[in-house]
């Protein structure tokens, strides 16, 4: 033992690892780390495979990097290698990390070159709060400095997924970096007042590139949560499955131009709550195409639905699952006629002592896990750096508690999350 448990530590030191992780549970699966993630995932029917054709499911949380510092959260009260084995140490297998397109433009606006993380939390918390927010991040990731720049910590994030085995789902979330969502904010469909069509296909066409240096990078989404454009009458008119497939094509298309590797997400209308003319193979209204995985050239292999689900009033487990499934799901049943992954991506709580023992937590807790389908909960981050203009925004729904350090519902986690992520992954 005494031999191997050496190797293995030499191992987790060249990896980058503290010495506070699993030794016992790396060194057994140090043969396949070699391997891992063993793409590029493809799917096959209603399953996700790897390489070697064996099935792939997420169990995850989402790791929002989208608000106005287009920042991954909580770098100034834990360090990345932190939090990422609390998700890890639970179980967990992947992350759905998001960003703005306004990162990306504004990239393009400065020469091809990302802006630092000093400017940027200057820019989204004002000098004083930017300067101590700064100093917080370096305090708590040493490896960066005020020069560090914004995709140098989504590399890192990747990087140490990759180091623990844990999948990155990139999430366009929105176009310009705030709190999302609402039918009113500009962001809500293409054509809408910050939701330019060709700034979207060249800010996900860059992502795409850019994680080609991401070993840990299997699928990127599209768009979170498309909504009615309200007010905005020439986004409007294409708000409409027609419109959506459209969009949809354009946007799959630039992905798998850029980056052939990725398994491509899609979302359905009203914040992604339904796919059902696609998972249905009715008209896409107002005109009489149907959804076809033909339509996608030389791909078919790569589109995933993904749905989310906030009905956290349910008092019914057997309406919620039965509308779930007329929602979308139902694609993932042996009668369907469209065999198609469909995960969910987003679904989540108040984080208090009681909610979870609720309907809408079970069920999803159960339902999810029985037909074996993908999920990420909302959300890992027990505040923001800013939300609607609050600095150090409480996360009520954050699965830790305001500074990262712990479970906010330590009771949740252990008897109904964590037996989740094991019935899933089982
Ligand atoms: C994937 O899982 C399903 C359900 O357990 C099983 O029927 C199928 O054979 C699995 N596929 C592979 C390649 O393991
Ligand atoms: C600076 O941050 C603190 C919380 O850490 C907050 O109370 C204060 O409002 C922030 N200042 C500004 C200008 O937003
Ligand atoms: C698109 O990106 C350019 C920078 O390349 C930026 O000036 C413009 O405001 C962006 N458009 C929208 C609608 O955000």
């Amino acid at each position: 033992m005494a031999p191997l448990i050496k190797w293995a530590a030499l191992m987790l030191a060249s990896a980058g690892l503290s010495a506070a992780s699993p030794v016992q549970d790396m060194s057994s699966s140090l043969s396949k780390r070699a391997a891992w993630p063993n793409g590029p995932l493809v799917t096959s029917g209603r399953w996700i495979h790897d390489a070697s054709g064996s099935n792939v499911t997420y169990a995850g949380a989402n790791w929002p990097g989208a608000g106005e510092t287009m920042l991954p959260e909580g770098l100034q009260y834990q360090s990345i290698e932190s939090i990422v084995s609390r998700l890890k140490g639970i179980g967990m297998n992947a992350i759905r990390l998001t960003y703005a397109i306004q990162m990306i433009d504004e990239i393009y606006e400065n020469g091809g070159n990302d802006i630092t993380l000093q400017a940027t939390l200057t820019k989204g918390l004002g000098a004083t709060n930017g300067t101590t927010v700064l100093q917080q991040i370096i305090s708590k990731n040493p490896s960066f400095s005020a020069s560090t720049t914004r995709l140098q910590v989504f590399d890192a994030i990747a990087a140490e997924c990759a180091r623990q085995n844990v999948y990155v789902h990139l999430d366009n979330h929105i176009s310009k970096a705030q709190w999302c969502c609402s039918t009113t904010d500009g962001n809500a469909w293409w054509g809408d007042v910050y939701f330019d069509v060709g700034n979207w296909t060249r800010g996900i066409s860059y992502m795409a590139d850019h994680g080609k240096a991401w070993p840990a990078l299997v699928s990127m989404s599209l768009r979170n949560e498309p909504r009615e454009p309200v007010g905005n009458s020439a986004a409007e008119a294409t708000y409409n499955w027609q419109g959506w497939y459209q969009y949809v094509r354009q946007g799959s298309d630039a992905i798998h131009a850029a980056n052939p590797n990725l398994l491509i997400f899609l979302s359905g209308l009203s914040y992604d709550t339904y796919l059902t003319p696609v998972t249905k193979g009715t008209a896409l209204t107002p005109g009489t195409g149907v959804f076809s995985l033909n339509d996608f050239a030389g791909y078919s292999n790569k589109i995933v639905l993904e749905l989310h689900n906030y009905q956290t009033t349910a008092t019914s487990c057997s309406s919620l699952t039965s509308s779930l499934n007329s929602n979308g799901f139902s694609a993932m049943a042996a009668d369907s006629a469209l065999q198609i992954p469909v995960l969910m991506t987003e679904f989540g709580f108040k984080q208090d002592a009681t909610t979870y023992q609720g309907v809408y937590s079970t069920c999803l807790a159960s339902f999810l896990p029985s037909i074996k389908a993908g999920w990420m909960i909302w959300v890992v981050s027990g505040s923001y750096y800013i939300r609607n203009g609050g600095q150090d925004f409480e996360e009520t729904w954050g699965l830790t508690t305001h500074d990262w350090t712990d479970w906010r519902s330590p009771a949740y986690v252990q008897d109904v999350l964590i037996p989740m992520i094991k019935a899933t992954l089982a």
